[in-house]
């Protein structure tokens, strides 16, 4: 029999775009409603390196929580050619700061400050790795010469399997995993290296950047992969397995700058986070093992206590806006228009 209503402990988001300012104020509720806690991604601008600029980030995040709210921020440094084996210190000290984010200069959003080399970042690792803060992974090449469909798998190749060979040690997760080849990495690894899955490479192939004409809400970084890859993915999420936990990678972007002749990458999922894995979940008739996912296998690896709350899905098909205000403007998210086939249950409602 299909349930009709999941009950879970809080989930929590391990990897989440929150932005700053006004934007930070638009969306934020959408992922107070939703998780107990998640990590907040430091690529602003200019980006969040050091501790005392991640506390005072977490501060801003926490004054604009709508009333009520117990949503805990989890703060990451934005890993630069700059950043000090000091500093790591101090995040590792700090009971604020949780993990440090490294981006490939050019990869992504904001990603101008990135790593160029990880040689020239070396001593910073081995500080992590002796302090056992977790690196966070934007796996991808940007190298000229390769595809860009091709790009995480090229990253395991030239870039983790030395990493890993040179600091075995090092806590490591393969943020927001879009291929096969990622899913054998992570699966053959030791329990200190993880990944995280977003929804929308659960649920969409690339043909969904190319549906009836050009799809600018459908691009993100990494890019949607092909259905064998799609296939690998909801596998790897559904399995059981400790490695693979939950982060959506909500990005919000203005509407103007995706639909424009050079659009940016990022889906905006905050909307209805859990509620999109649900469906991934129950596609492949596994319901049974989103709680796992979603809430037990994050704090595991983070060594952080599982959430005692629990919230309550039930199948009750709602439409998504159109639109979501963002700032001075608006946010186009998933399924803009379309229905989602679970509907969060509000407390006392
Ligand atoms: O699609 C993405 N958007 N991928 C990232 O890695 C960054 C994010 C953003 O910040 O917009
Ligand atoms: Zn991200």
């Amino acid at each position: 029999m299909t349930p009709t209503r999941i009950d879970l402990t809080a989930p929590d988001d391990w990897h989440l775009h929150l932005r700053d300012g006004e934007a930070l104020a638009s969306v934020i509720g959408h992922t107070a409603e939703r998780f107990a806690r998640a990590i907040v991604m430091p690529n602003l601008k200019p980006p969040v390196a050091t501790v005392a600029q991640a506390e005072a980030y977490r501060q801003r995040i926490l004054a604009c929580l709508p009333p009520g709210a117990r949503f805990q921020p989890l703060m990451t440094l934005y890993l630069t050619e700059q950043t000090s084996p000091e500093e790591i210190a101090l995040a590792k000290a700090s009971d604020s700061v949780l993990a440090v984010k490294y981006y490939p200069t050019g990869a992504t959003t904001n990603s101008q400050s990135g790593v160029r080399d990880l040689a020239r970042v070396h001593a910073v690792l081995e500080a992590m790795e002796r302090h056992e803060l977790p690196l966070l992974l934007h796996g991808e090449v940007t190298d000229p010469d390769i595809d860009i469909f091709d790009r995480e798998r090229v990253f395991i190749e030239r870039h983790l399997l030395p990493l890993q060979a040179r600091f075995p040690a090092l806590r490591m997760v393969l943020e927001h995993i879009t291929t096969a080849d990622a899913v054998e990495f992570v699966t053959g690894a030791p329990a200190h290296v993880a990944a995280t899955i977003t929804a929308h490479h659960l649920l969409l192939n690339r043909n969904a950047l190319f549906e009836g004409g050009i799809r600018p809400h459908h691009y993100c970084a990494p890019i949607l992969k092909r259905q064998t890859h799609r296939a690998a993915l909801l596998q790897a999420a559904t399995s059981g397995d400790s490695h693979f936990f939950l982060g959506t990678d909500s990005a919000p972007h203005a509407r103007e700058t995706k639909e424009t002749a050079c659009g940016c990458a990022g889906l905006y999922t905050a909307h209805a986070a859990i509620e999109l894995y649900a469906e991934a979940f129950e596609q492949v008739g596994r319901l049974d093992r989103l709680e796992a996912f979603a809430s037990f296998h994050g704090p595991d690896f983070y060594r952080l206590p599982r959430n005692q709350e629990r919230i309550t899905l039930e199948r009750t098909p709602w439409v998504v806006p159109p639109s979501y205000r963002l700032a001075t403007s608006t946010c186009v998210p998933m399924r803009a228009g379309e229905s989602v086939a679970w509907s969060l249950v509000r407390q006392g409602s």
